[in-house]
């Protein structure tokens, strides 16, 4: 029986792993705001998916990834990205990192 809930659990990671939800996260979390209007000088979805690509395939990426977004060291101090939680940030890395789709 347990094992019923957790393939359950799985098939619905999987449904809300989707980009669509993905684009949602990113809406709640405030990402748009930056990301995907020319007006700020953020780096819009399409070239941080270019600038992600390279780390296709590697299971650790987006988590490592995430945590440099997270800790503000690589880029300006931006409240947005330091809010984050870290399963949120992998898994918008992760997004990101599949071409933020
Ligand atoms: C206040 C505006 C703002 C918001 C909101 C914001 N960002 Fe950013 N983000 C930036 C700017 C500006 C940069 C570029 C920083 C730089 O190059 O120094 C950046 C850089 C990034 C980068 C790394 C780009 C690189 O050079 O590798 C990622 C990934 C990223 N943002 C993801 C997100 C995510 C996910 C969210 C939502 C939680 C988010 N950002 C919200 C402004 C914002």
């Amino acid at each position: 029986m347990k094992n019923r809930y957790a393939i359950a659990l799985v098939v619905l990671l999987f449904i809300s792993g989707s980009s669509q939800a993905n684009r949602q996260l990113a809406s709640r979390n405030g990402c748009m705001g930056c990301h995907a209007d020319t007006e700020f000088d953020a780096p819009p979805w399409p070239e941080l998916a270019m600038k992600y690509e390279k780390y296709q395939g590697q299971p650790d990426a987006a988590r490592i990834q995430g945590e440099k977004l997270r800790k503000g060291k690589l880029f300006k101090n931006i409240k947005a990205h330091q809010k984050l939680s870290p399963t949120n940030t992998t898994q918008l890395m992760q997004w990101i990192i599949d071409g933020a789709n």
